[in-house]
């Protein structure tokens, strides 16, 4: 087992294989107590940093192999279905060192019908709902209370597509139908929560908390929506930026009150003490910040704008994480801003090829303050990199300003093709 006060070096397996595992193997890789470092499984750019294992995220038993395989002091849980899965759990029942939520804590993102009952019973502030788990039921309360648009989402995990804003009664029933009877999100649509529609500009706010004391990081914002001016599907996220302009002091003192510490001290009350990263996505609406929802990890491409203005080691906020000592650690942050900018596959988020050859990568690796993290990329013949996936690059850059950011992060992007490649022009631009 690892500690600090010797010089042995903590070697790290990242369960994960995207854009955010990236960010996260970068930063641990800057830091001078870092050892061998793994991933399971990686990618084309996380292997220039760490060995990529062939272990898929889900394969629990398989990550813990890995972790014994290799004695890796620690492992660090990134995605959302390994943490729902309990794969903390298992790694703390074999004796090894992980970071993330256990599956008890990690409910707060894998049921909505949890984390909305959470927030009623507590008084945290968020949009009003109610539970279904008929689909005829849904569909009566929609008809009857007649108030559009109407906020339908499915109850567990769904890729980040699972929740739905209709306009109008059909538009609710298609969703209602689609995610309860025929199951487009499997058994996450086994209930679902439908919601009052909420307006203002939206935020991110990540934290680090070891179950008693929360720690935010900078703010942040993605762009889900897969063209610009907000328009086409949803997706994981096609860029994000930080900070975020609408996050003023006077506003992150409220969310510290109003939800961040009560948030970590309900969990803890339910006998869910949260340890790990909680990831506060709210709408500052014109009663004041209202959550819109949680999630239990990093988000991506979130990480990709805030892990890189961290300046203190990431494995000593870990540490002091997982021992349930974040109150004696400062925390510190760059100034400045960062955008990234994600490059997706055409026709993500449905279709999309996948095996064309990336170029351009050497020449915007080389540029000052711009980093090109990893999402879908794997090695094709003659060890050139290839597409994977629906978001395969996020390309970020970091100024003095957003505007500067913004402007050298598209200088960047510029320098990078693939054949259909598909990116937005109005990351960080329309806020
Ligand atoms: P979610 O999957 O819960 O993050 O929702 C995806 C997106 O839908 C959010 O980023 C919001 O833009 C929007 N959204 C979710 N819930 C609401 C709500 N109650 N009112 C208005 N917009 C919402
Ligand atoms: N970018 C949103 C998420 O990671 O869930």
């Amino acid at each position: 087992m690892n500690n600090n006060i010797n010089n042995r070096k903590t070697d790290v397996l990242v369960v994960g294989g995207g854009g955010r595992e990236h960010a996260i193997i970068k930063k641990l890789s800057d830091s001078p107590r870092a050892g061998r470092l793994y991933a399971a499984p990686g990618n084309a750019g996380i292997a220039a940093l760490a060995h990529c294992l062939p272990v898929k995220a889900t394969d629990t038993e398989g990550i813990v192999a890995a972790a014994k395989a290799n004695a890796v002091d620690l492992v660090f849980v990134a995605p959302d279905d390994p943490l729902m899965l309990g794969t903390v759990d298992r790694l703390i029942q074999e004796g090894i060192r992980a970071f993330g939520p256990k599956r008890n804590a990690a409910l707060i993102e894998g049921s909505k019908v949890f984390s909305k009952g959470l927030m009623k019973k507590y008084g945290i502030p968020t949009a009003s709902y109610e539970v279904f788990a008929s689909s005829g039921e849904a569909l009566a309360y929609i008809r009857e209370r007649d108030n559009y648009p109407a906020v339908i989402k499915a109850d567990g995990l769904a890729l980040g597509k699972g929740a739905v804003i209709a306009g109008d009664f059909s538009g609710a029933a298609e969703a209602v139908r689609s995610i309860m009877d025929d199951r487009v999100f499997g058994e996450s649509g086994r209930h679902i929560v439908v919601e009052e529609f909420m307006t203002g500009p939206e935020v991110t706010v990540l934290a680090f908390t070891d179950g008693k004391t929360v720690i935010p990081m900078v703010s942040s914002q993605d762009h889900k929506r897969a063209q610009d001016g907000d328009k086409g599907l949803n997706t994981g996220g096609m860029g994000a930026f930080s900070p975020s302009l609408h996050y003023t002091p006077e506003i992150a003192e409220r969310c510290m009150r109003e939800i961040y510490i009560p948030t970590i001290k309900a969990m803890a009350a339910e006998g869910r003490p949260f340890s790990g990263v909680i990831y506060f996505q709210m709408m500052l609406t014109q009663t004041g910040p209202r959550v819109v929802e949680y999630n239990a990890r990093f988000g991506d491409p979130e990480a990709q704008v805030v892990l890189p203005r961290l300046k203190t080691d990431l494995i000593d906020i870990i540490d002091a994480v997982i021992d349930g000592r974040l109150s004696e650690i400062d925390i510190e942050w760059k100034e400045g801003a960062a955008a990234c900018v994600v490059i997706a596959s055409g026709g993500y988020p449905l279709k999309y090829g996948k095996g064309y050859e990336i170029s351009g990568l050497e020449s915007v690796g080389n540029m000052d303050n711009v980093y090109v993290y990893h999402a879908g990329t794997s090695f094709g013949d003659n060890s050139a990199v290839i597409t994977a996936g629906g978001r395969v690059l996020g390309v970020t850059a970091e100024a003095a300003t957003l505007d500067a950011a913004v402007e050298l992060a598209y200088k960047a992007v510029s320098g990078i093709s693939f054949r259909d490649m598909h990116y937005r022009r109005d990351i960080g631009r329309t806020i």
